[in-house]
C-alpha cells in the first residue's frame, strides 16, 4: 500500500486554534518578524522543533504513575539505568534535565583549556559547552554534505581523512572525538555504520575515546537499515546497539528519540570520568539516582527508549519525512536532499533568489510560511550562525540559509502533512511577493531567539 498510516490510534486530542491571514499578519508584526516571539496558540502547525514536542504513549502515561520519587535509590532510577545499559552497554548512567546539561557535565570534566574536540558537526549547545570548558569545537563534516541536492546517502558522516589529520596534529590535546547521530546541523542526515566503525578504529589507534551525541540514535539506526548495503535484514535495535558499542559513551537529549518532553543523560564506560561527573551532577542537577529528573519522568523515558525502536513506528516516521520531501521535489521546490530523519529543510536562497543573502532569506521564508498557512519553522542560516564581525562591522557570511521544518514525533497526521505541502506549494507560486528583512535589534549572543526584524 502506498498510503502511510500512523501506527497508532488517537486517544486524546489537543485542539488547534485556526487563525486568519489578517490575524497572522498582525501577530507577525507584533512579534517583530521573529517566530520565537509568537505564542504557540497562534500557530496552526508547529514545526519549530522536534525537541520535547513528542506525544507520549498510553504506556508512558501509565508509567508516570509508577514513578518512585524517593530522593535516593529510587526504583525508577534502576529501571531507567537498566534500560540504558541494555541499549548502550555503558555502565555509568547519569540522568540530567536535558541534553545540554549532559554536555556541560561531560565537557567540564573531560575538556581542558586548549583542547580540541572534533565532531562531524556540533549542535550549537554542544559547541557552546565545549567552548565554555575552554576547548575548541571543530566541525569535520564529509564533503558530500556541501551538495544540498544530491541524493547521496550518509551526508552526516565525519570526514575521516580530516579527522586523522586532526588527531595527529593535536596529539595529547584531543580529550574525545564526538559523532552526532543524526547530524542535525547538516539536515538530519545519518552517519553510516561504516563511518562509525572507521571512526572507532581511528580513535582507538590514537588512544582517544569516541563519544556519541545520540539524541536521534533510533532514526540514524533506521536510516542505516534502509540505505546501508548489508544492513537491511538486521533489527534496528541490533544496529543501535552496535552503534553504541563502537563508542565509549554518549550524551543524549531525551527530548528527541527518548519520546519524552524533558530529560537527558550522559553515559560512559569510563570509571575515572564517572566519579567527577557524578560529583558535578550533585552540585548542579541532583543526587545521582535522579539527577535532573523526577522519578516518573525516568519511567516515561525508559519506556520511550524502548518504544522508539519499534520498526513500525520508525518506518512511518521516516516515510513521513520522505513523503513531504518527495512531493516538494516533484514540484521543483528547492529542498535539502535526501530526506533525513527528523525534518524537512527548504533551501531559502534558491526559494527566494530575489532576496539578497544579507536580507535573511530563510527568516523571510519562515515569516512568509507563517503568514500563508500558520506554519512555524526555524531559520537555520545567517540569523542563527551569522552576526556582525567586530573587525569590519559587516554581517559575517554563512554557507547556506535553510528553513527547517522539524516534525514532532507522533503528533501530526498525514493530512497535516498534506496541508504543509499545500501551503508551501501556494507560497512557491507567489514567492516573488516575499520581501527580505533587516535586523532592528539584536542580542550580543544567540541572537536568533530574540532579534527584531523589519521588512527591508
Ligand atoms: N544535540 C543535538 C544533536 C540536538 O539537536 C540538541 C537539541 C541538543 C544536543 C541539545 O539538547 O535541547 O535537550 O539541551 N536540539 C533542539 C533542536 C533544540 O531544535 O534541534 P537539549
Amino acid at each position: 500500500m502506498k498510503t502511510i498510516i500512523e501506527p497508532f490510534r488517537v486517544k486524546m486530542v489537543e485542539p488547534i486554534r485556526m487563525t486568519t491571514r489578517a490575524e497572522r499578519a498582525a501577530i507577525l508584526e507584533a512579534a517583530h518578524y521573529n517566530l520565537f516571539m509568537v505564542r504557540a496558540e497562534d500557530v496552526i502547525i508547529d514545526l519549530l522543533t522536534d525537541s520535547g514536542t513528542s506525544a507520549m504513549s498510553a504506556a508512558q502515561w501509565a508509567r508516570l504513575m509508577e514513578g518512585d520519587e524517593s530522593y535516593a535509590g529510587a526504583r525508577s532510577y534502576y529501571r531507567f539505568r537498566d534500560t540504558v545499559r541494555a541499549l548502550t552497554g555503558y555502565h555509568h548512567v547519569i540522568p540530567t534535565h536535558q541534553g545540554r546539561a549532559a554536555e556541560r557535565i561531560l565537557f567540564s570534566v573531560a575538556v581542558k583549556p586548549g583542547d580540541v574536540v572534533p565532531n562531524n558537526t556540533h549542535f550549537d549547545t554542544t559547541r557552546a559547552n565545549v567552548e565554555a570548558a575552554g576547548g575548541r569545537a571543530l566541525d569535520l563534516p564529509c564533503s558530500e554534505a556541501d551538495d544540498l541536492t544530491s541524493d547521496q546517502h550518509f551526508k552526516g558522516n565525519v570526514d575521516l581523512v580530516a579527522l586523522e589529520r586532526c588527531l595527529e596534529e593535536n596529539r595529547g590535546h584531543v580529550p574525545m572525538v564526538m559523532l552526532t547521530v543524526t547530524n542535525n546541523s547538516i539536515g538530519g542526515q545519518p552517519v553510516s555504520l561504516a563511518n562509525i566503525r572507521a571512526a572507532h578504529e581511528l580513535t582507538r589507534a590514537h588512544g582517544v575515546p569516541l563519544y556519541l551525541d545520540a539524541a536521534r540514535f533510533a532514526e540514524n539506526a533506521y536510516l542505516i537499515k534502509q540505505h546501508e548495503p548489508g544492513q537491511g535484514d538486521r533489527e534496528v535495535r541490533d544496529i543501535a546497539r552496535e552503534i553504541f558499542s563502537l563508542a565509549e559513551g554518549c550524551t543524549v537529549s531525551a527530548k528527541k528519540d527518548g519520546l519524552v518532553n524533558m530529560g537527558g543523560f550522559v553515559a560512559t564506560t569510563d570509571d575515572e570520568l564517572a566519579t567527577p561527573m557524578r560529583n558535578l551532577l550533585i552540585l548542579t542537577e541532583g543526587f545521582p539516582t535522579y539527577g535532573g529528573m523526577a522519578g516518573r519522568d525516568l519511567e516515561a523515558l525508559a519506556q520511550g527508549l524502548d518504544e522508539v525502536l519499534d520498526e513500525d513506528y520508525l518506518r512511518y516516521r521516516i516515510a513521513t519525512v520522505r513523503y513531504v520531501v518527495d512531493r516538494l521535489v516533484a514540484r521543483g521546490i528547492p529542498v535539502l536532499r535526501p530526506p533525513g530523519g527528523h525534518a524537512v529543510y527548504l533551501d531559502a536562497r534558491a526559494f527566494l533568489p530575489h532576496v539578497a543573502p544579507t536580507q535573511f532569506p530563510a527568516q523571510a521564508l519562515a515569516c512568509a510560511l507563517y503568514l500563508e498557512g500558520g506554519i512555524r519553522g526555524v531559520e537555520v542560516g545567517a540569523v542563527m550562525f551569522g552576526g556582525v564581525d567586530p573587525a569590519t562591522g559587516e554581517e559575517r557570511e554563512v554557507p547556506r540559509d535553510l528553513l527547517r521544518l522539524a516534525l514532532p514525533r507522533r503528533v501530526y497526521t498525514q493530512s497535516h502533512m498534506d496541508y504543509v505541502v499545500e501551503v508551501i506549494e501556494t507560497l512557491w507560486a507567489e514567492r516573488k511577493r516575499v520581501s527580505g528583512l533587516r535586523i532592528t535589534w539584536q542580542a550580543p549572543t544567540l541572537r536568533h531567539f530574540t532579534a527584531r526584524f523589519a521588512v527591508a
